[in-house]
C-alpha cells in the first residue's frame, strides 16, 4: 500500500516521494505510463526537454482529467539552453502544453554551444562534447538567469541535478545566487548511496530526489541477495524495497517503468525497518558503482574529494 509520504521543500510545496521517471521511454510509451501512473494515484512526474518526449508526457496530463494543480511536474533545462534559459523553459512549456512548472532543474552543470552540430548533443571535430566553458560561460550564469524565471510565475520552483558538493559550494557562494535550489537530483541507489551529498544538502535546505533508484535500465538491483531477502520476508518487490530504501533516507525518488503492473507496484512504497535500511545501506561497502556517467570532457561528480 503506498503511503503517500511528501516532503517539504524549502519554497514551501510539498513534493509526493514516489513519483514517475520518464527516461528512455518512447512518446507511446511515455503517454501510456503518464496514464496509468495518474490512475494508480501518482502525482509527480519527472521529465526532460533532453527526454525527448515531453510533449507525450503533457498529452497524458490533460487526457488524465487530473487537474493540473494536483499534480507536481518537474522538467529540466538542456545544456544546449544554458546560454538562453527563457528560450529552454518556453520549449519545455510549449512541448508540455502546460503554464508552469512546479520545479525547473538544470540538468547537468554544463553548458553546451547552442549553435553546434547537434541540437542536443555537439561535437568538436575531435569527438568531444561542445562545451562553453572557461571564462565565457559556467553554471552559476546558469542558474542566475534561472532565479529570474520564479518572477514570470512559470516556474514555481528551480533547482539542480547531477550536483556534486563541490559544484554545490561553488553555486551557494558565487554572488548572484540569492535562492537556494528547492532540489538536487542525483543518482542515489544501495551502489552509490552518496550520504556525504544527502547529508550536506540537508545542512543548506536543499531536498534531494534519487534518480536511478532501481540501477538504472533493467534495474539490476533488484538481484543482490539482500534486497531479494527484505523483499521475500516482507512479501514485496525487490524494486518497492529499493523505493522504500530511498524514502527512508528523507530522500524522494522517480522510478522509471513504461509497464503497468510495476508503474503501479513501484508505488506502493512501505516503511522499512530500521535493521532493514541499515542492512541495504552495507551494499555499498562491497560495491559502489555509478550507473549514469555520461563523458562531458569535464569533472562532474568528484566523488574522491
Ligand atoms: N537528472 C538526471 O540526469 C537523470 C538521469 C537518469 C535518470 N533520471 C530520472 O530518473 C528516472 C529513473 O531512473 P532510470 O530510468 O535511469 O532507472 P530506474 O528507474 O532505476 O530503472 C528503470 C528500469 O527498471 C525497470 N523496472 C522498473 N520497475 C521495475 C520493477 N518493478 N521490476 C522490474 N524492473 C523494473 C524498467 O523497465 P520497464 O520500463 O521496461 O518496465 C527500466 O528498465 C529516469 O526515468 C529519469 O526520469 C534523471
Amino acid at each position: 500500500m503506498a503511503t503517500g509520504r511528501e516532503f517539504t521543500l524549502n519554497t514551501g510545496a510539498k513534493l509526493p516521494a514516489v513519483g514517475l521517471g520518464t527516461w528512455q521511454s518512447s512518446e507511446d510509451e511515455v503517454y501510456n505510463a503518464v496514464m496509468t501512473a495518474l490512475q494508480a494515484g501518482y502525482r509527480h512526474i519527472d521529465s526532460a526537454f533532453a527526454y525527448g518526449n515531453e510533449s507525450a508526457v503533457g498529452r497524458a496530463l490533460k487526457a488524465s482529467g487530473v487537474p493540473r494543480e494536483e499534480i507536481f511536474l518537474t522538467t529540466k533545462l538542456w545544456s544546449t539552453y544554458h546560454t538562453r534559459v527563457a528560450e529552454g523553459l518556453a520549449a519545455s512549456l510549449n512541448n508540455l502544453g502546460v503554464d508552469y512548472l512546479d520545479l525547473y532543474l538544470m540538468h547537468w552543470p554544463v553548458a553546451m554551444n547552442p549553435n553546434g552540430n547537434h541540437p542536443l548533443f555537439p561535437t568538436r571535430t575531435d569527438g568531444s562534447r561542445d562545451l562553453v566553458s572557461g571564462s565565457e560561460w559556467d553554471f552559476t550564469k546558469t542558474y542566475s538567469d534561472m532565479q529570474k524565471l520564479l518572477d514570470t510565475g512559470k516556474v514555481k520552483a528551480i533547482g539542480v541535478s547531477n550536483f556534486s558538493i563541490v559544484n554545490l559550494k561553488e553555486l551557494l557562494s558565487a554572488p548572484t545566487t540569492t535562492i537556494v535550489p528547492a532540489v538536487n537530483q542525483v543518482e542515489l541507489h544501495p551502489y552509490n548511496p552518496q550520504p556525504a551529498l544527502i547529508s550536506f544538502c540537508a545542512q543548506k535546505g536543499v531536498h534531494v530526489t534519487g534518480y536511478s533508484p532501481l540501477g538504472s535500465t533493467a534495474a539490476p538491483l533488484q538481484e543482490e541477495a539482500i534486497i531479494q531477502s527484505i523483499a521475500s520476508k516482507t512479501g514485496t518487490t525487490p524494486a518497492q524495497v529499493l523505493i522504500s530504501w530511498a524514502v527512508a533516507r528523507g530522500t524522494s525518488v522517480v522510478p522509471k517503468s513504461v509497464t503497468p503492473n510495476r508503474i503501479v507496484s513501484n508505488f506502493n512504497d512501505f516503511v522499512l525497518s530500521k535493521a532493514d535500511v541499515a542492512a541495504i545501506d552495507e551494499i555499498s561497502k562491497v560495491t559502489r558503482r555509478r550507473m549514469v556517467t555520461p563523458n562531458w570532457g569535464v569533472t562532474i561528480f568528484h566523488d574522491e574529494e
